[in-house]
C-alpha cells in the first residue's frame, strides 16, 4: 500500500531517503518512509551510537538557544532546521523568553509541511522553504517574514546541517554571509560531523549516506573552527558536542563517540 498520509506533501518522493526524515526516525519519530528507515538502519549498522548521536545533537541545540537567551538574543535563524520534534527552537526560546521569534529554513518537503502545521497559530515564528547556501534568497524570505529586526542581534543556528554542504558549494563562505548581516553580539551556534574523532565509522556512514538525498562531508575540526571566523568563540570553543557546556558539568570520557564538533561564536 502506499504511504500517502495527511502529513505527506504530493511532492516529497518517498522512495529517495532525505537526512531530515532518517534523523526523525533515529529519533522516534514517525514522519518517515519505509526507504528512510531501510537507510537508517543501515546508518545504524555503520555507526551503532547513531541514535544517541542524534539525541546528543539536539540536547547541544537546546543548550546553546538557552545559552543565547541567557545572553540577550531574542530572535533566532535556524538553518536546517529539519522535522519537528521534541525540544524545538521557538518551544525552547519562547519558554524561556515568550516574546522570543524564530525563522526557520529548511529545504525537505516533510521538514516544511510538518513544520507549517504546528507553527499555524505561532504568530512569532515561522519557516521558509529555501536552500541555506543561497543566502540572499533566504534573507529576502526572512526580511519578508518582519520576524527578524537586523539592527538588533539574532542567534544563526547551523546545527547538524553543514555536513550536508559540498566543499564546492563554500560552507564557510555560506555562514560567512549570514555572519556579515547580523550585527555585532549575534551569535552562530553550529555543530557538525568530523572526520577527526572516529574516523572508520565517518567513513562508513558517508558511504551510506551517499545512497540518500544527503550526501555527507565530514570536516576536520580546524575546517569547523574556521567557519567561526569574525565571531569570538565562548567558552569552551568547538570541543566533542557532549562536552560543550554539560548541564550537571559532567566530563564524558567519551564525548569523542559522537563523532560531532560543537561550538557557539560571538560577531565581533
Ligand atoms: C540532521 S537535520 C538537523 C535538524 C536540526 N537542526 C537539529 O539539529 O536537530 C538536518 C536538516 O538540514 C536540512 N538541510 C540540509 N541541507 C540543507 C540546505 N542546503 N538547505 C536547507 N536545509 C538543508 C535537511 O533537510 C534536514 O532537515
Amino acid at each position: 500500500m502506499a504511504e500517502r498520509l495527511s502529513w505527506v506533501p504530493n511532492e516529497v518522493d518517498t522512495g529517495l531517503p532525505s537526512a531530515a526524515r532518517i534523523y526523525d526516525y533515529l529519533l522516534g519519530g514517525g514522519h518517515n518512509f519505509a526507504a528512510d528507515r531501510a537507510l537508517a538502519e543501515k546508518f545504524l549498522r555503520a555507526q551503532p551510537n547513531a541514535r544517541t548521536i542524534a539525541r546528543l545533537n539536539r540536547a547541544f541545540l537546546r543548550r546553546a538557544v538557552l545559552h543565547l537567551v541567557d545572553v540577550g538574543v531574542r530572535q533566532f535563524l535556524d538553518l536546517g532546521s529539519g522535522i519537528p520534534t521534541v525540544g524545538n527552537v521557538h518551544e525552547i526560546a519562547q519558554k524561556a523568553e515568550p516574546e522570543s521569534r524564530v525563522v526557520y529554513v529548511d529545504y525537505e518537503d516533510v521538514a516544511v509541511a510538518h513544520s507549517r502545521m504546528i507553527l499555524e497559530d505561532d504568530d512569532r515564528t515561522t519557516i521558509l522553504q529555501e536552500d541555506l547556501t543561497d543566502p540572499d534568497a533566504v534573507l529576502a524570505g526572512v526580511r519578508a517574514t518582519g520576524l527578524i529586526d537586523f539592527s538588533e542581534p539574532v542567534g544563526l543556528l547551523t546545527v547538524g546541517v553543514l555536513h550536508f554542504v559540498p566543499p564546492e558549494q563554500d560552507p564557510g563562505g555560506v555562514v560567512a554571509a549570514y555572519r556579515d548581516v547580523v550585527v555585532p553580539g549575534s551569535y552562530l551556534a553550529l555543530s557538525q560531523f568530523t572526520s577527526d574523532l572516529q574516523p572508520d565509522q565517518m567513513a562508513a556512514v558517508v558511504a551510506v549516506m551517499r545512497g540518500s538525498a544527503n550526501p555527507m562531508y565530514p570536516r576536520t575540526r580546524a575546517e569547523i573552527t574556521a567557519m567561526f571566523d569574525g565571531f569570538d568563540l565562548v567558552e569552551p570553543g568547538v570541543v566533542p558536542l557532549p562536552l560543550w557546556r554539560p548541564e550537571d558539568g559532567a566530563v564524558d570520557e567519551d564525548a569523542g563517540r559522537a563523532g560531532i564538533f560543537a561550538g557557539v561564536g560571538r560577531k565581533k
